[in-house]
């Protein structure tokens, strides 16, 4: 049997009077790509504050490889195995698409890597065997061209994809992705998908919020479905497509 990296139980968070999120029980199996989708405001990306520590929920548990993690520090959780994308970029001023890339690595190292003057010879050997890592994933990520680049100084479509270049910096046991493809054109979005195909081959454990339903269906071996807050279904993706409550979401959001 795989083993379980996540598992929330009945997770409710409010914030004043809203409840964003109301009694949300899932589970990401080792090896697995999950996704969730929901129409805006359905409580996506809050449910992913509360799994990387951003948010302390009001009730509920958060299990990451059967330890309870609630309401731990999102460093602490990174560094145990979670490690994420934001939907809106967030990537550090004046640091080389490289150097992004190895301060993913810092909850691993010791030494001080990105100073100019090392003065140890573990210290030296540390940074080299960081950049040699974040070479490596910048390849995977087809950004290796540009790591003596100012990260801010890429393209949009460059940047998001520099965002999970640092999370996977980590050697996340999961990575999250909100809406990775946001803002992409149309050929960077192409782009984006074959490197979480790329991922998913390597074996990542992916769980992805994401609105394009066609690369959702397509990438995805089980799909949570929220609504306002709430899990409205669940299932394979041909289970999720069918089901009535879902294809009701939806239209209603179209009215
Ligand atoms: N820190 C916060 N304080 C107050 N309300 C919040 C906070 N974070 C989220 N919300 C509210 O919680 C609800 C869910 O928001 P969330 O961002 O999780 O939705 P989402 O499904 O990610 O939507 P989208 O598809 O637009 O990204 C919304 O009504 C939002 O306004
Ligand atoms: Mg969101």
């Amino acid at each position: 049997m795989s083993e379980r990296i996540l598992k929330t139980e009945h997770i409710t968070q409010r914030f004043g009077g809203l409840v964003a999120l109301s009694d949300i029980s899932m589970e990401v199996n080792s090896g697995e790509i999950v996704g969730i989708i929901g129409p805006n405001g359905a409580g996506k990306s809050t449910l992913f504050n509360v799994i990387t520590g951003m948010y302390n929920p009001t009730e509920g548990k958060v299990e990451m490889l059967g330890q309870d993690v609630t309401g731990w520090k999102p460093y602490r959780i990174t560094e145990l195995g979670f490690s994420r994308t934001f939907q809106n970029i967030r990537l550090f001023p004046r640091m080389t698409v490289q150097d992004n890339v190895i301060v993913g690595m810092h909850t691993r190292t010791k030494g001080n890597i990105f100073s100019g003057v090392f003065f140890t010879k573990k210290e030296k050997e540390e940074r080299a065997s960081c950049v040699r890592e974040a070479d490596t994933i910048l390849r995977l990520l087809g950004l290796y061209e540009d790591r003596f680049e100012m990260g801010t100084s890429l393209p949009y479509g460059s940047q998001r994809k520099l965002e999970i270049a640092r999370a996977l910096a980590t050697r996340p046991k999961l990575l999250l992705l909100d809406e990775p493809a946001a803002g992409m054109n149309e050929q960077e979005t192409e782009e984006l998908r074959q490197i979480v195909y790329r991922l998913k081959e390597m074996g990542y454990t992916i769980l992805l919020i994401e609105h394009d339903m066609k690369f959702v269906m397509n990438i995805c071996e089980r799909i949570y479905v929220l609504n306002n807050g709430c899990m409205i279904s669940s299932g394979t993706p041909d289970e999720v497509r069918t089901d009535p409550v879902v294809i009701e979401a939806y239209l209603g959001k179209e009215e």
